[in-house]
């Protein structure tokens, strides 16, 4: 008889944004006439931007052509696409990354889930709490916890809560961890890391030996020069941490689908048989087997937003989405609701009024505003009592929620 991987049984029934998609659909069919306005998973709702179309129409044209054809790409990446990541996103920073440590991917969700293949099942993993659940799920299907408790919490990981009562600043953990998920922008506070922060976690993770999984996939919504856009800005990091980006929200990628990992080559760990093992090498044996690299026409896509043109729509788009974030922020705190987040990121973080659990709200504005927003609770136990919105929409359809929203909380 085959078996399964039972670990797979410890998870919760579903995950997060499928089982609002479930509510909402049992909400929609039962009240047909119902214009529901969706501010739950952050996906995008406007068009491409026009550098990025045009490069991606003369990458077909490309492929329609015996000279220009391609077949397999490299694994890693177009070298067109990593040296104007490097260049754009690190080097005109004054971040020493270079195009070789960049492996481009279908996206930053199957990347943070993918690592775990060149990771040990016994490291003793830390997360914020509320967290992306994607970095808890992973886990558990790769039986890297136990079993989850009556708060979801599942054994074995350990929890650092991030809300209101600590400025959504985690305390460093007071046992030695091996793995460290930080977020920022973080998803789903909305909320960043200073670069003392982020210090602090870099020097823990040299005095433990522990590596940080740096989800940066929200940097391009910082409009703050002083914030940090990547991990590698902080001393000794290139160490200690790896950095996943994404194209899905600063250029509408969400269904194109690209993304990136960014693996130094000073990143290094000795295995149990005392060999000094780089992960940089590890990773790329792993991607050279299992991935074909992301398409062609995609990855021409991706390099057509680092042009001068490119460069500029991808900032009016971004500024759309955060002009969204900013009337989403100040139409709710004008009715009293205290929101955190929506500043350098998509993702306003709001406190349920009343004192109603994530899940009773989120059912009070799907019912009463025709709305959707995601539980906080969805997000961790520390996330009970709180409720995110989604900047990404159109602007008419902000406007609208908002009115829905306050006549549901006034
Ligand atoms: C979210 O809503 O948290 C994001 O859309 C999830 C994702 O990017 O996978």
């Amino acid at each position: 008889m085959f078996r399964i991987n039972e670990n797979y049984l410890k998870l919760k029934a579903g995950y997060l944004f499928p089982e609002i998609g479930r509510r909402v659909k049992a909400f929609t069919d039962a009240n047909p006439d119902a214009q529901v306005i969706r501010l739950g998973i952050g996906d995008v709702t406007e068009p491409l931007p026009t550098a990025v179309t045009d490069a991606m129409k003369a990458a077909i044209d490309d492929l329609s052509n015996r000279d220009s054809f391609h077949g397999y790409g490299p694994e890693q990446g177009y070298s067109f696409l990593r040296d104007a990541i490097a260049a754009h996103d690190y080097q005109n920073r004054g971040v020493n990354v270079s195009a070789d440590e960049i492996f481009v991917s279908d996206g930053s969700k199957c990347d943070t889930g993918n690592i775990l293949d060149i990771l040990g099942s016994d490291n003793k993993i830390a997360i914020t709490d509320p967290v992306y659940p994607v970095y808890v799920d992973t886990n558990v299907m790769a039986g890297h916890t136990g079993p989850a408790d009556a708060n979801g919490r599942f054994d074995g990981l350990v929890y650092l809560p991030v809300t209101a009562e600590n400025n959504f600043v985690a305390d460093l953990p007071s046992e030695s961890v091996d793995i460290i998920y930080l977020c920022y922008p973080n998803n789903p506070t909305g909320t960043v890391a200073t670069r003392e922060t982020l210090q602090k976690w870099v020097d823990y993770a040299q005095q433990n030996n522990s590596l940080i999984m740096y989800d940066a996939a929200y940097e391009a919504f910082i409009s703050d020069d002083s914030i940090p856009r990547s991990i590698f800005e902080i001393e000794g990091a290139r160490e200690v941490a790896i950095e996943f980006r994404s194209f899905s929200k600063s250029i509408g990628f969400t269904g194109v689908r690209c993304a990136f990992a960014v693996i130094p080559t000073e990143l290094k760990v000795t295995a149990s048989c005392g060999t000094v093992v780089s992960l940089h090498q590890l990773w790329n044996r792993r991607q050279s087997t299992k991935f074909n690299g992301a398409s062609y026409v995609v990855q021409r896509g991706a390099a057509g937003a680092y042009t001068p043109e490119g460069r500029q729509q991808m900032k009016s788009l971004v500024d759309f989405y955060m002009t969204n974030a900013k009337l989403l922020r100040e139409g709710l705190q004008s009715v009293g609701i205290t929101v955190f987040g929506g500043e350098h990121a998509p993702y306003v973080w709001l406190q349920t009024p009343n004192g109603l659990s994530s899940w009773d709200f989120f059912d009070l504005l799907l019912s009463k505003g025709h709305l959707v927003g995601t539980p906080g609770s969805g997000f961790g136990a520390a996330g009970e009592g709180y409720f995110r919105l989604s900047a990404f929409n159109s602007r008419e359809n902000v406007k609208t929620a908002l009115e829905r929203f306050k006549s549901v909380v006034q």
